[in-house]
């Protein structure tokens, strides 16, 4: 059972789960990142500190087709308590995604505020059902508990499709 996971990430925390998801499940890694204002601005201060590597990689939002793949994963950083806007038009754009199932993760420092449910609702606009959600926090993240439970979550998915 094959997922899609697609994801973004600005400074590689959520590109270094999705890899980790990726050796523990299988399936392809598809990264997007949009330069929109907020992120350029955001990132450019990141770009000053230097203790922050901004990640350049990923191809803008645009269409995606996954109906080769059994189902889904969608990774996100948070910001500000929401997702970043690339993501979710990453979301409106899939093609080829009606009723497949779709696990959503976000890593974020220790508050994820509403990006579950923000990006839940554009799941379910797209036809795709949410078949499992997570946030990882930087400490679980580190700890190794984040990518254990979150690869539990994908394994039950993709054995159960
Ligand atoms: C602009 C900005 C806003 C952020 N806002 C939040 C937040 O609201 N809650 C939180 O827990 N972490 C927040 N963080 C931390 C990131 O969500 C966290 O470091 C995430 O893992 C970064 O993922 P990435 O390296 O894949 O971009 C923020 C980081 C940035 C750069």
């Amino acid at each position: 059972m094959k997922p899609a996971i697609i994801f973004t990430s600005y400074t590689g925390t959520t590109h270094n789960v999705a890899e980790q998801v990726r050796k523990a499940c299988g399936g392809n890694l598809i990264e997007v990142k949009s330069w929109d204002l907020v992120a350029r601005l955001l990132m450019y201060m990141a770009r000053h500190s230097p203790d922050i590597q901004v990640r350049d990689d990923g191809a803008p939002p645009g269409t995606i087709d996954v109906s080769n793949y059994d189902f889904v994963v969608i990774g996100t950083p948070v910001w500000m308590g929401k997702p970043p806007s690339g993501i979710r038009k990453t979301i409106a754009a899939l093609t080829g995604c009606s009723g497949k199932p779709a696990v959503i993760f976000a890593t974020c420092g220790e508050d994820p505020g509403t990006t579950l449910s923000v990006l839940s609702a554009d799941i379910e606009a797209k036809g795709m059902t949410v078949a499992g959600q997570l946030s990882l926090s930087q400490k679980e993240i580190e700890d190794g508990t984040g990518v254990n439970a979150l690869v539990g979550k994908i394994r039950e998915q993709g054995s159960g499709s």
